[in-house]
């Protein structure tokens, strides 16, 4: 296991590699867990090589209380990564070192993509996402580069990014894993206390209603009834419910055959906000 903390380091090791190496990214923002661990092992299969980054992105938080409370448990992480192979690499920077200035994004036009859902409640969230994640493509010219379905909108989003950057680098998103009760897994699950945890697999739960209905009530019928379910729920408060296709992410207006549709959620669990999401 080799860790690397700056540029310079990273660009001495990946010369050292030469040119024919297939290298395989996944960034992170540390904090794993078994669904990181998929996209490693996923990594692993495919590449010659694979380096993980660690870095806790600050441009991409629209809430400073967010940032700061996100776990961060680089020894862990490590001792995780170690029991898939010892032949990863990780590169872990500081926020000076990655940004070589100030701290800031810049702006995309992700056609669409970013202004709905995520990009609507997290103000700025998919510029700061955009900046790290081009940043680190360009840094190491990975040939695949690995993302977790939980974050479907950001999978849509990187995928236009290396379309419109024009980067010769394959996007995989690889499917969300979940905790026991049906909880996806997220950094953000290790805020919960034991009993909001269990009270979060109602998220999943209602999920799967949605998909079930979806197949004969419209949509309309469908989102009214995910927003009654949580309104009655004590602990959980939905933030949104949005029905919309998978290429594009329109919210649906009426069902059309020939799209595939997903359902996006987010909720908050006490001030711990959760994000999931479902092929219909
Ligand atoms: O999904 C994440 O953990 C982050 O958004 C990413 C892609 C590592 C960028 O900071």
């Amino acid at each position: 296991m080799q860790l690397i903390n700056t540029k310079k380091e990273l660009k001495a090791y990946l010369s050292s590699q030469g040119k024919t190496k297939t290298i395989g990214l996944v960034p992170t923002m540390g904090a794993l867990h078994l669904g990181h661990i998929s996209l490693v092992k996923k990594s692993v299969e495919e590449n010659d090589l694979t380096l993980v980054s660690i870095f806790v992105n600050p441009t991409q938080f629209n809430n400073k209380e967010d940032l700061e409370k996100y776990p961060s448990t680089l020894e862990a992480d490590i001792t995780l990564l170690k029991a898939v192979t010892d032949k990863i690499v990780v590169f872990a920077p500081t926020a000076s070192e990655i940004y070589s200035g100030e701290v800031t994004s810049n702006t995309y036009d992700f056609e669409g993509l970013e202004n709905v859902m995520e990009g609507e409640f997290r103000k700025g969230h998919f510029d700061g996402v955009g900046t790290i994640v081009e940043k680190l493509l360009r840094l190491i010219s990975p040939t695949r580069a690995y993302f977790g379905e939980k974050d479907f909108q950001q999978f849509r989003i990187i995928k236009k990014l290396v379309e419109i950057a024009n980067l010769p680098i394959e996007i995989i998103g690889c499917p969300i894993v979940r905790e026991a009760n049906g909880l996806a897994m997220s950094s953000r699950n290790e805020r919960l206390d034991k009993e909001l945890r269990q009270e979060a697999a109602f998220i999943y739960k209602t999920l799967r209603a949605a998909k079930h209905k979806f197949g004969t009530k419209s949509a309309n019928f469908v989102l009214d009834w995910v927003k009654k379910q949580f309104n009655a729920h004590p602990k959980l408060k939905l933030e949104y419910f949005k029905i919309a296709d998978v290429d594009q992410l329109k919210p649906v207006v009426r069902k059309n055959k020939k799209l595939k549709y997903r359902g996006f959620i987010a909720v908050y669990a006490a001030d711990v906000r959760l994000i999931d999401n479902i092929a219909l």
